[in-house]
């Protein structure tokens, strides 16, 4: 029997333009073009099983060894570190680490500065590297409304288009970092499936180049 390559997809668009790398890598599976609900895929001739799971979850499978590789976000590896290797960036889903706040914010440095974020690692490590004292407010989303109703003086957010900055009268501070997809894989999982790791990375390293030229 063939050996599989588990690999855990992030759930919506930015994992089917993934799947469609790996189609282009040599693991098709055409099953899962399927309109259906079922989460897991497999084609047994090309040795490829994808599972689409939550893109903040894809990590933890690849670091627990459930998947051999996964596409995570740079911002879920700077968050979580996970002890997973970091194969490639991929060149999609590009947004940035942003600290943002009301338009005319003058951050005052006498003062603690209150930092609502759901990245409480990334927000304590940057101000950490600043010398500057805080206070992490963690939430799990809508983290914009802090500021406006006083609960934060500035948030730590993912910003992609600006959009969302916008409509709630905040402006960017500061860029923390630029974030991108990268392709991870399971340490052991790495050592037993290396040709087949390592042939779907230089696949999927040629498709990013291509884009690049
Ligand atoms: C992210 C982020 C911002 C928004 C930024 O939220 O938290 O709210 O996207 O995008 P924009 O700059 O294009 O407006 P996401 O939709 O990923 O989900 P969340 O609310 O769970 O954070």
């Amino acid at each position: 029997m063939k050996t599989m390559l588990n690999v855990a997809l992030p759930k919506g668009r930015l994992g089917e333009k993934v799947y469609s790398m790996f189609e282009k890598a040599g693991f098709p599976c055409p099953s899962i073009k399927e309109v259906n609900r079922k989460l897991i895929f497999e084609n047994e001739d090309a040795g490829v099983r994808y599972f689409w799971v939550k893109p903040s979850d894809v990590a933890i499978y690849v670091e627990r060894g459930a998947a051999d590789v996964g596409i995570a976000g740079k911002d879920i590896l700077l968050e979580y570190e996970p002890d997973i290797y970091e194969l490639l960036d991929l060149g999609i889903g590009k947004c940035r680490m942003a600290v943002a706040a009301p338009k005319g914010f003058r951050d005052d440095v006498r003062k603690t500065l209150r930092v609502a974020t759901k990245f409480s690692n990334i927000a304590q490590n940057y101000y950490a590297s600043l010398g500057r004292d805080i206070d992490i407010i963690h939430l799990n989303g809508s983290i914009e409304i802090a500021p406006i109703l006083g609960l934060s003086d500035v948030i730590v957010d993912i910003v992609e288009t600006g959009t969302t900055l916008k409509e709630n009268n905040l402006e960017v501070v500061e860029t923390v970092v630029p974030i991108s997809a990268r392709l991870i894989a399971n340490k052991t999982g790495y050592k037993f499936k290396t040709a087949q790791i390592e042939k779907v990375t230089n696949c999927l390293k040629q498709q990013v180049e291509c884009k690049n030229d």
